[in-house]
């Protein structure tokens, strides 16, 4: 898809649909006289996602829509993207070449902000996972956002955003018989090589010799030996320390010797979505130039039960010497990152590092599938995180960790185990205690880690986007990136 802007009057752009927004103040497009358009504006009188279309021939834009936002006290960032992307994909639907978005009234929103909204919706909306399709989804219209100002920067910006937040999703929607670690990392080196990114991966022999145990252990089982991503990025001043982004990248979760039930298992292709959320946003800080340092640490394994698996019972020891005591080895993903985190902090002395994983089904039983879990040794750090969350629509609730939650997770064999409490279940506040797991792999550097186990891909119980196509979201692309743009 193509996106431009243009700054004219909405009367003078050449297209095959003109949308409107009105709100249920100013139902009205004002400078139309149509009669028509005029009629079609009080049809729809603002009401959110009412349209009404109306044939214009002979004019420059050949058909305008008249779509509502509701009332203004209620619209948001996410009520422009949600009703932009419902626009694309209709007018994919009428199979046009080209539709023309104008920004809403100047009472909603700042024509910058309005057209980045705009053009995220869109391109988010109009994505389908259609590479093992013999039918291709329907071609995508390209888009003109029309403007009284000049937002050609803000346009480019949102259309890198979006498209790395698509890349993200045709990553993490590949099954796991074409996406084991080993292509994973093939990919990242792919992605980095056009861009001003460098990309290293560390071996099975590299990550043995190097003392990932956490990583070493998970993997044993599967045939597709693990990888440790490591992705760099220096668009800062020199000698800045960088943030550095972690994502769990287990290509498939069966769960190992601790088998899942068969139910919805395929579902666990989903979990390396952390890993491709980090792959995004490394692509989306190079495209965007962004003034700041920024290393992506991506382990990647497939956990699967056989003759060479680790066990329940076994005493692992981790990247930085703590050992752990294995009580359930469905409970991977702390393993992996707790040694990438750790590798983290001693390669990069990073100036923060924030993890993102979809780490337990606890988290879809405490926050659903909307908001992902927050959990962060700096207060800081954690309401810069919320602000993005919040801006973006990609929201994140913080959870408590102190020393009762750590101490839910001593072991009395080994430092810790990989398993809160109850010993056999570990569901008295599941998400936490997982992340008390990570707590101890960072030494001093503030950390964040984000459960993204409801929103990484749609769920039952996730709520309908119009930019939220089926399968993986991409979520916390728009977020991380948002919250690096902030810093100071
Ligand atoms: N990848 C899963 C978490 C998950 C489950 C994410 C369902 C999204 C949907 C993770 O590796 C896992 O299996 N966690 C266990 C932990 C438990 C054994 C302590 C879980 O949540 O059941
Ligand atoms: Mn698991
Ligand atoms: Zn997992």
């Amino acid at each position: 898809m193509k996106v431009s802007s243009t700054v004219t009057d909405i009367l003078d752009v050449q297209t095959d649909l003109l949308c409107c927004f009105t709100t249920i103040e100013s139902p009205d497009i004002p400078g139309l006289d149509d009669a028509a358009v005029q009629l079609a504006a009080q049809d729809v009188a603002g009401r959110l996602k009412y349209t009404a279309t109306v044939p214009c021939p002979g004019k420059a834009p050949s058909r305008i829509m008249v779509v509502g936002l509701g009332s203004e006290s209620k619209i948001t960032a996410d009520t422009i993207r949600d009703a932009s992307g419902m626009v694309a994909k209709m007018a994919q639907k009428m199979r046009l070449k080209q539709f023309a978005l104008a920004c809403p009234p100047e009472s909603v929103a700042e024509a910058q902000d309005a057209a980045a909204h705009m053009v995220e919706g869109s391109t988010l909306a109009l994505y389908a996972f259609d590479k093992y399709k013999s039918k291709k989804a329907d071609p995508q219209p390209d888009l003109v956002i029309v403007s009284a100002v000049d937002v050609s920067d803000q346009v480019q910006a949102a259309q890198i955003t979006a498209e790395s937040v698509v890349y993200t999703r045709s990553v993490a929607n590949l099954p796991a018989n074409d996406c084991p670690p080993s292509v994973l990392a093939d990919l990242a080196k792919e992605m980095a090589r056009s861009r001003d990114v460098t990309c290293t991966v560390l071996s099975v022999s590299e990550l043995a010799d190097q003392g990932f145990g956490g990583i070493m252990a998970v993997g044993k089982g599967s045939v597709n030996a693990p990888r440790l991503i490591v992705l760099e990025y220096r668009g800062g001043p020199k000698g800045q320390a960088p943030v550095a982004l972690v994502g769990k990248a287990v290509t498939f979760d069966t769960g190992g010797i601790s088998l899942k039930p068969r139910s919805m298992m395929d579902e666990m292709k989903f979990d390396k979505c952390g890993g491709c959320t980090v792959l995004g946003i490394m692509r989306a800080v190079a495209d965007l130039h962004l003034p700041c340092n920024v290393v992506g640490l991506i382990p990647s394994v497939e956990n699967m039960p056989g003759g060479g698996s680790y066990r329940p019972g076994d005493i692992i020891r981790l990247y930085n010497g703590k050992t752990a005591e294995i009580l359930n080895t469905d409970a991977e993903g702390r393993l992996i990152l707790a040694d990438a985190l750790a590798y983290a902090e001693k390669t990069f002395s990073p100036q923060g590092i924030i993890d993102l994983a979809t780490l337990t089904g606890a988290c879809i039983v405490a926050l659903g599938c909307n908001v992902a879990g927050l959990i962060s040794s700096d207060d800081s750090m954690a309401s810069f995180i919320t602000e993005s969350g919040e801006r973006t629509a990609e929201r994140a609730w913080r959870l408590p960790l102190d020393d009762d939650y750590m101490d839910m997770i001593k072991s009395d064999v080994a430092d810790i185990r990989n398993l809160g409490m109850p010993r056999n279940t570990g569901t008295a506040a599941g998400t936490v205690t997982a992340a008390a797991f990570l707590r101890h792999a960072i030494d001093k550097t503030p950390w964040s880690h984000l459960d993204i186990a409801g929103t990484a891909w749609m769920q039952a119980a996730s709520k309908k986007r119009s930019y939220n196509p089926s399968g993986a979201t991409g979520f916390g692309v728009r977020l991380i990136l948002d919250y690096l743009k902030h810093l100071q």
